[in-house]
């Protein structure tokens, strides 16, 4: 808890949830929008960009390294950038609040220009390891000065000659590749990660949009080489952010929850790399029909209608994991509600988030009467059909998705479900209280 914790208390919904809504911008796309803005010549109008704290720490950044970032209406920013190699050291710490995003791809960021810059975070982020992006950024010639563990805050001497990487990441993580391949920007030659699955490829995609020579090619393992030329020319360009599926996976998994109901995502991104959520319960009986399928600057995006399902347990194969990592906080909950066990495979990166998903997600459904067992990195969930009792307060351990995850499941459970701490909602969903509760959710803050 904080100290300006926001208790909140879920009590299930008195009818259907439905209506037709879209949630807020992405914030993968969000964060490397503003980043690759700042990074390009000219200018770069976003639209639908991520008004959340996250991203607002990233476009503070940005402007701390000398980029012109304005808004100019809701979810519309323009940037003017630097060019690559030309953000200037910034006057002071930069604080990222709660966001691994943000430090880690600015990391990579910094490492290739020639400044100084010292980078630090929540309570949360402080707790993170950054060691597994300072190991291959310090091969570019980059220094950095870090607490035990590689922990915030974080002291950055970006290189002035920067070497090119070639790395194989150990764990699977956009992130890591993302700051690799940014770091990658400002180096002569070819800078190329493997990643051993992959990861969402949101860095790779805008990277070609703003006109660096990007090439990817597909292991038979399911592993990916990625290519990046460095030193390109990047042109501003106007970049149209798509509803967060990540986010979207609350309103659909409570519309999924919640007899009768019916709710409508729009224009939500179907990046194959992020729809393991859905992929899952579509295997566990759910309804969703996907309508009006396009092409949004590169991203796939469709609307997405879900109509309430009964649940059956599933194998979620370690495999999936990276294209739903955010997502097994909410998959737990349909799963307690599923007939049935549902087996989640290969969670070790969980304990590595906002918070450790993976102990949060248990004491909460624990706490609210759900039967379950960590086996290893594995997460069983035995569901009976019928929603467990609720009844508890769950430690959010200044987790946005454990917070929004146990409030979906309190639109079900026969006592309510509450919440220590709602405030960092706002870190990924701005206006989610607001939302659920045009939908028919009953949610109370005081
Ligand atoms: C993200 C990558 C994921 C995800 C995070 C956002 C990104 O982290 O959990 O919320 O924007 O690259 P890892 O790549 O470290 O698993």
């Amino acid at each position: 808890m904080t100290e300006t914790a926001k208790p909140m208390t879920a009590r299930a919904a008195a009818g259907p949830l439905s209506g037709s809504v879209r949630v807020p911008g992405d914030k993968s796309i969000s964060h490397r929008a503003l980043m690759l803005g700042a990074l390009a010549v000219g200018e770069t109008r976003i639209e639908g960009l991520l008004e959340g704290e996250d991203v607002l720490r990233t476009a503070a950044a940005m402007r701390a390294l000398g980029a012109e970032v304005r808004r100019t209406g809701e979810g519309a920013w323009t940037v003017r950038g630097r060019g690559v190699g030309g953000l200037a050291e910034p006057a002071d710490v930069l604080d990222m609040g709660n966001s691994g995003t943000a430090a880690r791809l600015l990391a990579g960021i910094i490492a290739g220009h020639p400044i100084f810059a010292v980078l630090t975070g929540d309570a949360s982020l402080r707790r993170r390891p950054m060691g597994r992006v300072t190991a291959p950024l310090a091969q570019s010639g980059a220094e950095f000065w870090a607490r035990e563990g590689g922990r915030l805050p974080l002291a950055i001497r970006g290189a002035a000659d920067p070497m090119p990487l070639d790395y194989t990441l150990p764990v699977a993580s956009a992130q890591v590749k993302s700051a690799v391949l940014l770091a990658g920007l400002c180096a002569p030659g070819i800078t190329r990660v493997v990643e051993p699955r992959a990861t969402r490829d949101h860095t790779e995609t805008m990277l070609r949009g703003f006109g660096a020579t990007v090439e990817v090619q597909a292991h038979a393992d399911g592993g990916r080489e990625i290519r990046l030329a460095g030193q390109p020319e990047l042109a501003g360009r106007p970049v149209a952010v798509p509803a967060d599926p990540s986010s979207a996976a609350f309103p659909a998994v409570a519309a999924l929850l919640v007899p009768g109901s019916s709710v409508t995502l729009e224009g939500v991104g179907m990046n194959p790399l992020r729809a393991g959520l859905y992929a899952t319960l579509a295997e566990m009986g759910a309804d969703l029909a996907i309508a009006g399928e396009r092409d949004e600057a590169g991203e796939k995006v469709a609307d997405l209608t879900v109509s309430s399902s009964p649940l059956r347990g599933v194998d979620v194969p370690a495999e999936r994991a990276p294209a739903m990592i955010d997502e097994y906080p909410i998959l737990a909950v349909a799963a307690a509600c599923a007939a049935g066990t549902t087996r989640m495979r290969g969670l070790a990166e969980l304990r590595v988030k906002e918070s450790d998903r993976l102990a949060a997600i248990a004491a909460g459904l624990a706490a609210c009467g759900a039967r379950l067992e960590i086996e290893g990195d594995d997460l069983l969930v035995h569901g009976t059909g019928t929603p467990p009792q609720g009844g508890a307060t769950v430690a959010t351990q200044m987790d946005h998705r454990i917070a929004m995850a146990f409030l979906v499941l309190g639109q079900v459970t026969a006592e309510p479900v509450a919440i220590d701490d709602g405030s960092f909602i706002d870190t990924s969903f701005p206006g989610f209280v607001a939302l659920m509760r045009g939908l028919g959710a009953t949610i109370e803050t005081p």
